[in-house]
């Protein structure tokens, strides 16, 4: 809701967490997770649990826009309402898997943070081109990489889980590059707060990120942002309507030059 307050860390100031369950011990950086090498029980059932407690932060930032902007275009706040229905539906059905995989809330800490990073922007644009354009965008990535190892490590149930989700993340991207590009062309401004917003988000990703060599509380080796190539998702990133010069500016920064076309995407 609107009365949670604010917090500074570093000189940054950040929204403060929104509710948890008394189970939950919410932490705020990679290090202080329990991600798990390998594809083993434990480390599956500590994937299902991040993604479900991040399911849960994605449900709050939607809720939370149609709360502080109520002036938004109708047919936005649908699209937000609509993206509540499908992310508390994701908590759904990852809570009942990590059940049935003998799990249960509060088993790992979680972390809010994309929360406080995309609820300290005061502008709607600037929070769909946080959360959806750029957090989501790169879970669609994520998600699209994990089903595909759980089902080489032969869990197919939660790899169909997994398929499932992605299908609405590609919604929940497509419908904030829709609307960034429309309001931007209505109202130039808009630009400014968008690139504000980009550059907060990696301002804050800075304070947090990995150190090279630190481990985490599951004594994985983290790899530093440097380090981490992700797989990029290539097909959904285009039905979530990227141009063909934004995917290859996204491949070029993962490290992916052999794949870009001589020219393209400058
Ligand atoms: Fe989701
Ligand atoms: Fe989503």
């Amino acid at each position: 809701m609107s009365d949670i307050g604010f917090f500074e860390l570093d000189g940054v100031r950040l929204r403060a967490n929104p509710a948890r369950d008394a189970c939950f011990e919410v932490v705020m950086r990679d290090a202080d997770m329990a991600e798990h090498e390998g594809s083993d029980d434990v480390a599956r059932r500590e994937m299902v649990h991040r993604h479900m407690t991040n399911e849960i932060t994605s449900l709050d930032i939607a809720a939370e826009c149609l709360v502080e902007f109520p002036d938004a275009p109708w047919e936005l706040r649908m699209e937000l309402a609509r993206q509540c229905w499908d992310e508390s539906r994701h908590v759904q059905v990852l809570a009942r898997r990590l059940e049935e995989m003998g799990g249960h809330k509060g088993e790992f800490p979680i972390s809010v943070l994309e929360w406080n990073v995309t609820c300290a922007i005061d502008n709607l644009p600037g929070r769909l081109a946080t959360q959806n354009r750029t957090l989501e965008a790169g879970a669609m990535d994520i998600v699209g990489a994990l089903g595909r190892a759980m089902r080489a490590a032969g869990d197919e149930r939660t790899a169909y889980v997994l398929d499932g989700i992605l299908a609405d993340e590609v919604q929940h991207v497509r419908f904030a590059n829709r609307w960034i590009k429309k309001l931007a062309e209505n109202d130039p401004r808009v630009l400014m707060k968008l690139a504000h917003a980009v550059r907060f988000l990696s301002h804050v990703n800075g304070k947090v990120q990995i150190r090279p060599g630190e481990v985490n509380r599951a004594g994985k080796k983290l790899e530093s942002a440097e380090e981490r190539v992700p797989a990029v998702n290539v097909e959904d990133r285009k039905l979530a309507e990227f141009t063909e010069d934004e995917i290859h500016e996204i491949l070029r920064q993962a490290g992916f030059r052999q794949l870009i076309p001589e020219g393209a995407g400058a």
